[in-house]
This record gives C-alpha cells, sequence and structure tokens, in this order.
C-alpha cells in the first residue's frame, strides 16, 4: 500500500527554512578548531560555533578566510586563521601548536575537511585515491591526535565544560550508502565511522567524547551539479524523504549541540542529519 496524502512540492520547501536567529549560549568560553572553515559547511560550523560563545580557530587550505574572520569577530569572539593542509602531518601539529599558543587551550576539534575526486573505478588515478584518503581520513585522524594531546595534557576544564574535550568528525550517510563512482570518497567516510567509534571507546575514561555527524545533500559548493538545476534538484529530490536540500546550517546546529556538554552522554554515534536520506527512500514504493 502507498500513501495517498500528497507530497509538498521541494520548492515549496525550499523557502520554508527554520529561523537560527538565536544561537544557544552552549559553548561559553570554549575554544574551537574547525577544518576546512573558509567554505561550505565549515564555514557555518565556524560562526555557528562563535554565535554559541567559542572562539575560533578558522583552518583552510586555499583561498581566503578573511571572510570567516571578520564574521566571527562581529560575534565578539576571537578569531585566528590558519593556512594549513590537514593531510600534512607537520603542518597539522603546527595549527594546533599555533591554537593553543594563541588562546590557550583547546576544548572542541571539529574535524571537517573534506573533498571529492570522482571517477569510475577503472578510470580512478592513484592520485585520486590518494588524495581524497589522505584529507578527508588521515586529516581527520591527525587533528583527532593533535586534539586529543592537549585535552589529555589539560583534562577537564570545569569553568567552560564537564568534558575535558570534544571530537566532532565531519562523516557522510556515505558511510553507510554505497556510492558507485566515488569509491574513494565512500571508503574514506565509512574508515571515519570505524575511526571515531574506535577513539571514543579509547578516550572516554579521559573525558574526551568523539562523536561523528553524517550529512546529507547540502547546498555548498561540493556538489553543486547534484542542486543548481531544476532537474538536477528534482532528481535529487527522489533521495530526500524531507523534500528539501540541507542548508550548512542544519550541520552548523548539530555540531554546536553534539560539541556541547547537552551532549555530554552522547559518544561514539553518528549524527546522520540528513532530511530521512538514510531511510532508504526508495523503498517507499517498493520492496
Ligand atoms: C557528498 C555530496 C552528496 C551527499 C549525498 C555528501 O557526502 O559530499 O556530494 O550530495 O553526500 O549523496
Amino acid at each position: 500500500m502507498t500513501t495517498s496524502t500528497p507530497a509538498v512540492s521541494p520548492r515549496e520547501f525550499d523557502t520554508d527554512l527554520p529561523a537560527y536567529d538565536r544561537m544557544p549560549q552552549l559553548l561559553t568560553g570554549q575554544v574551537a578548531l574547525v577544518t576546512g572553515a573558509n567554505s561550505g559547511i565549515g564555514q557555518a560550523v565556524a560562526i555557528a560555533m562563535a554565535q554559541a560563545g567559542a572562539d575560533v580557530v578558522v583552518n583552510y587550505v586555499a583561498g581566503s578566510a578573511d571572510a570567516v574572520v571578520a564574521a566571527i569577530e562581529k560575534t565578539g569572539r576571537r578569531a585566528l586563521a590558519v593556512k594549513a593542509d590537514v593531510s600534512q602531518e607537520d603542518e597539522v601539529v603546527a595549527m594546533v601548536a599555533q591554537a593553543v599558543k594563541t588562546f590557550g587551550t583547546l576544548d572542541i576539534m571539529v574535524a571537517n575537511a573534506g573533498l571529492q575526486r570522482d571517477s569510475a573505478l577503472v578510470d580512478m588515478t592513484m592520485a585520486e585515491w590518494n588524495k581524497v584518503i589522505g584529507v578527508n581520513l588521515t586529516g581527520q585522524f591527525l587533528c583527532a591526535r593533535e586534539a586529543a594531546k592537549e585535552f589529555l595534557r589539560r583534562g577537564v576544564r570545569r569553568e567552560v565544560s564537564v568534558a575535558a574535550g570534544k571530537i566532532v568528525c565531519m562523516s557522510s550517510v556515505h558511510e553507510v550508502i554505497p556510492w558507485a563512482g566515488h569509491v574513494n570518497y565512500a571508503s574514506s567516510k565509512g574508515g571515519i565511522q570505524m575511526m571515531m567509534k574506535s577513539l571514543a571507546q579509547e578516550l572516554a575514561p579521559h573525558r574526551i567524547r568523539v562523536n561523528a555527524i553524517g550529512p546529507g545533500a547540502i547546498r555548498t559548493p561540493i556538489n553543486t551539479s547534484a542542486w543548481n538545476t531544476p532537474e538536477a534538484y528534482a532528481q535529487l529530490m527522489t533521495l530526500v524523504p524531507y523534500r528539501r536540500i540541507g542548508e550548512p546550517q542544519d550541520i552548523a546546529n548539530a555540531a554546536v549541540f553534539l560539541a556541547s556538554d547537552m551532549a555530554d552522554y552522547i559518544n561514539g554515534i553518528t549524527l546522520f542529519v540528513d532530511g530521512g536520506m538514510t531511510c532508504y527512500p526508495g523503498f517507499a514504493t517498493g520492496g
């Protein structure tokens, strides 16, 4: 039996977004580092962390971080832009050291930087494979490792949080949904899931929480061709039961929550923020 309830058209949903004019002050006095923070999801997360009360280290690898830094400073919080390639060990070590030197310590690491280099399996080069695994998976490993060292050194800073540190890994629905033509990307995200859970298990006794966010289709430069024409958007909506594309703010809200003491008993999970993409929408009318 299929439902007879008429579906709301995707375009109507597009203009029907929740308003986020008042960010709860969940991170007052904390220091957050967000990688890949000068565009897309990372940019929204960095600004939201500041709106929630944190000083923010804005990592970027290309272009400029000036706009994000300005937006953070407008909230009254401090920002530090650090150019570093997260796939390079020495650059990540230096970045975290600079963050600690500037702001005194680090409370939150959002390992967000990620990219795609899509190809059919038989056409995929070693360079494409290595680039995606290097940035998406090794980069998150390095960022988590360097953040954990600082969290362990310092311990709980009770005046700002009951945890000694929080790591939020940016995963994807593709940590569980296979993706033909994107084996490097899907493998990196599947790897993030198991890395995140292993780190959560290892670090929990030290009061360090490690979680992930699994975004679905979010309106960012990484997937422009999936939403920037009416045809592409309509096709995308067949994969999204909630019938709207996600906005970077949807992910930023989840990141603030996971990094806050509101989520203190949440450890080792992926919070999917995907409008139901992981609910196998193809089965709504079949199976
Ligand atoms: C990818 C996007 C894609 C989305 C849903 C994300 O992880 O980066 O390109 O649109 O997953 O498939």
